[in-house]
């Protein structure tokens, strides 16, 4: 087991490490910079009207994502919880519906694509692992090609599907920066590794390893890492975190703020979303509590911060990963000092086959 670990004290780390590799492999042979056009085989063909997603966990975050990348398109698309979609299918007309599943065995996504698939749905898996469950039955399977993952706490697959889901937008649909986001995306690798050499992440966990709680924020395609961030908090550390969408913390969260509840604020570019965001740091930071910001440089939130997670200026989409990056580290440390289980959280499994 030691020598899987390629010297790593956990997978967790390992799978981490391993992300611009992973990146790398999603993406060889898919794009061409030159012409600016995707090529994911014989999906380019699907040309959705609609598209749903169904997923758990960490991929229903990645699936989060892939809805707003849809939307962006002019294409109407919604993410659900797997587990919701099973016993209260939505209406799909002619909308593909898409399972996002690292393991292709999650018990409650194939639920959800089997009642698709019963209402005459197109079906695709985006998996990891081929052969699985979910890529045999659905009628077109994206591989997000990882490589397999063993930590419980899924970190390099889900960089991978954020990659692999805006290949699928890429190449079913048109935007009108598809040119900026392939070269945001040929640079992610790159970014990723730049982030974990220098990224200060020990250091926030070793400060804030004693908080009463974390929280996180972010808008759009930095909504769902405020919800991964959170999850992988709680996985692995054992300890309350939750994600919110920045403009919702006001509405109630902000009950829970105080000087021992650190709140991670993720923050790129400088619009209307990133300066809206702004204006939730000073209210939280109002409030005395600890703010770390992650964040390119280009908005004003780092006047409101105690800490930064500094991240380099590109394409929005790949920011998000690029955050995600930071956060994964903070919760690993923090659960390093906490001396937790890391690579199997107490009562968690890798795939749940059960419903
Ligand atoms: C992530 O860290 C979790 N282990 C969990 O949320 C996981 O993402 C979820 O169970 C879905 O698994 P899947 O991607 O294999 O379907």
């Amino acid at each position: 087991e030691e020598t899987g670990k390629s010297g790593y004290e956990h997978y967790m780390l390992k799978e981490i490490h391993e992300q611009p590799r992973a990146l790398r492999q999603c993406l060889r042979g898919r794009v061409d910079e030159l012409s600016g056009t995707v090529d994911i085989g014989d999906l380019g063909d699907l040309s959705p009207t609609g598209v749903q997603f169904v997923a758990c966990g960490t991929s229903y975050h990645a699936a989060l994502h892939g809805a707003q990348l849809f939307r962006e398109a002019g294409i109407p698309s919604q993410a659900f919880l797997a587990s919701e979609y099973a016993t209260a299918t939505p209406p799909i007309g002619d909308a593909l519906v898409v399972g996002v599943t690292q393991s292709g065995e999650t018990a409650d996504t194939l639920s959800a694509l089997r009642a698709a698939r019963r209402r005459g749905a197109r079906t695709l898996a985006v998996t990891n692992v081929v052969g699985s469950t979910a890529a045999r039955e659905c009628d077109h399977a994206l591989y997000i090609r990882a490589g397999p993952e063993i930590g419980v706490a899924a970190t390099k697959t889900f960089a991978s599907q954020l990659a692999a889901l805006n290949l699928l937008a890429l190449g079913t649909s048109s935007t009108g920066d598809a040119r900026q986001v392939i070269s945001a995306l040929r640079d992610l690798p790159g970014h990723v590794q730049e982030i974990l050499d220098e990224s200060a992440a020990q250091e926030i966990a070793e400060i804030y390893q004693d908080a009463d709680a974390y929280f996180f924020i972010g808008r759009g395609y930095h909504e769902p890492v405020a919800l991964e961030g959170a999850l992988k908090m709680k996985e692995i550390t054992y300890k309350h975190a939750e994600g919110f969408a920045a403009g919702e913390l006001k509405h109630g969260p902000l009950a829970l703020v105080t000087e021992n509840t650190p709140v991670f604020a993720i923050v790129t570019g400088d619009d209307e979303r990133a300066r809206k965001t702004v204006g939730n740091v000073k209210e939280v930071e109002a409030r005395d509590a600890p703010v770390v910001a992650i964040t390119d440089g280009q908005s004003d939130v780092s006047r409101y911060a105690d800490h930064v997670l500094e991240l380099p200026e590109t394409h929005p989409r790949a920011a998000a990963v690029l955050a995600n990056i930071h956060l994964q580290l903070v919760s690993y440390h923090t659960a390093a000092l906490l001396g937790r289980n890391i690579d199997k959280p107490r009562n968690l499994a890798k795939s749940v086959t059960v419903e």
